[in-house]
Order: C-alpha cells, then structure tokens, then sequence
C-alpha cells in the first residue's frame, strides 16, 4: 500500500521566530494518524525544526539539493550534509527552481542520484504551465519530466514521491478540479508502470499542489490515484495545514 503524505513547502517565508512558532502549533495539535506529514522549511530552520519535530512522527524534508557531491560550490548544499543533519525528503525539480534557475532535466537526474545515494526520498516535482496545458502539450511535458525516472532501479522509483503541480495553480488560488488532477495523476501512474510494472506503480504515492486549501483538499485526497498534497500557502498556517491533514484523515 502506498503511503498518505501531505507536505508543508514553506518556500522563502517566515523569519527564525515566526519559524519556530509555527512548528510549535503544528507539533502540539497533530494527532498523528496514518498520513505521512512533512515539513519543509528554508534550509536555515532545518536543525531547528528536526529537533522540534524529534517528539512526533512528523517529518522534515529539504527545499533542494547540489546535483555534485561536494567540492568548490560556494553557498550550495549537499544531499550528505542534509543525510547528516536528518533529514528524511528533499524537494526535487520544483517549477520555482525549474523556472528562475533553470534547472535541467540532466541536473534533476544528478540531484536524484545523489538523494538515493544518502537515503533521502526524493519529492520529484512535474507539471505544465499555462501555455502547455491551454495548447494541450500538458502530457507531452510531464512524460517529458518524468522520463528522468526511467534508468532508475525499482528499489530507487519506490523510494521517491511524485507531486504533479501545474505552474498555473501554484500560489494563484486556481486549484486544478479534481477531475484534472486525477487525469493527470492517473497518467503519471501509467508512465511509471511502464518503467518497472504495476507493482511498483502501484506503490509510489502521487501527490497533487497548487492552490490547495482546507475547502478542497477533501476533494482532491478522494481521488484513486491523489495520495496526498503538496501544500505551499496554507502550510504557513497551522490551523489551515492541519486542517489539510484531516482532510486526508
Ligand atoms: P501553493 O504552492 O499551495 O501556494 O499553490 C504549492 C507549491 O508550490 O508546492
């Protein structure tokens, strides 16, 4: 069975003690349940909030990752740092990174590599923008995206998680219906089992961002192929990232 997750990318936002604050109010009202919850937070609150979190079974997971190993890359950060800190996830290939700093599949791929190397799960981040979905190119790029997967072995897919977020619902307040990210996430469950079988397939959770809220994410989460959310906006509030959570419940 795959796993349930939603995950909080706080993106750059939030100062030391409004960061401490909120992992606060986050860790005193989980109840926690069977969905996997992660916390995402600026690299410079990541030791904080791997202690804060030590007491409960929520998780922390890194925005990015150096596609090198080590060596002359001033203000970058490895997956072994990361591994030696705790922590558990990294984003991979979010559309932020994809758009202001370019980011190559092939680069994608390297950060990949060197998450599973570390037994760090990557959270590989696909999905189209405006244009493509408006021209009907939006397939055509996630396989695009998701083809990176394809030389992997069946032990590394299983360690990773998709998220499909279509750039036009991320941080606009136009979420995509549940009938469109079923669509999509039930095609991006196909591609994968064509590289490994159904049984792989079958066990790698999927979940949905943009513009995810406590009044639709029950709608999402209800979908065959939706196994969780990742959630930007409303995770910088603790009531409306708990309520996401128990609407995964
Ligand atoms: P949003 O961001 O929930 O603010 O739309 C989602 C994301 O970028 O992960």
């Amino acid at each position: 069975m795959r796993k349930r997750i939603v995950a909080g990318n706080w993106k750059m936002n939030l100062n030391a003690q409004q960061a401490e604050l909120l992992m606060q109010e986050i860790v005193k009202q989980h109840q926690p349940n069977d969905v996997e919850v992660i916390l995402i937070p600026p690299y410079v609150y990541l030791e904080k909030a791997i202690d804060s979190l030590m007491q409960s079974t929520i998780k922390t997971g890194a925005q990015n990752v150096h596609a090198q190993v080590d060596g002359a890359y001033t203000g970058e950060i490895s997956a072994k740092m990361l591994q030696s800190i705790g922590v558990e996830y990294s984003l991979v290939g979010h559309s932020e990174r994809r758009i202001y700093q370019s980011e190559s599949e092939q680069e994608l791929e390297a950060k990949i590599r060197r998450l599973l190397e570390v037994n760090i799960k990557p959270i590989y981040c696909v999905g189209e923008s405006l244009e493509e979905r408006k021209s009907n190119q939006h397939f055509k790029t996630v396989e695009k995206q998701l083809s990176i997967l394809e030389q992997l072995s069946s032990e590394s897919l299983l360690s990773c998680v998709l998220a499909y977020e279509p750039v036009w619902a991320i941080g606009t307040g136009e979420t995509a219906t549940a009938e469109q990210a079923e669509e999509m996430h039930a095609f991006i469950r196909q591609k994968l089992e064509l590289f490994h079988g159904q049984h792989i397939a079958d066990n790698i959770s999927i979940l949905y961002g943009g513009s995810c809220k406590p009044n639709n994410a029950k709608e999402l989460f209800s979908q065959a192929n939706v196994d969780g959310g990742l959630i930007g906006g409303a995770s910088l509030n603790a009531q409306d990232f708990l309520a996401i959570i128990d609407a995964h419940s």
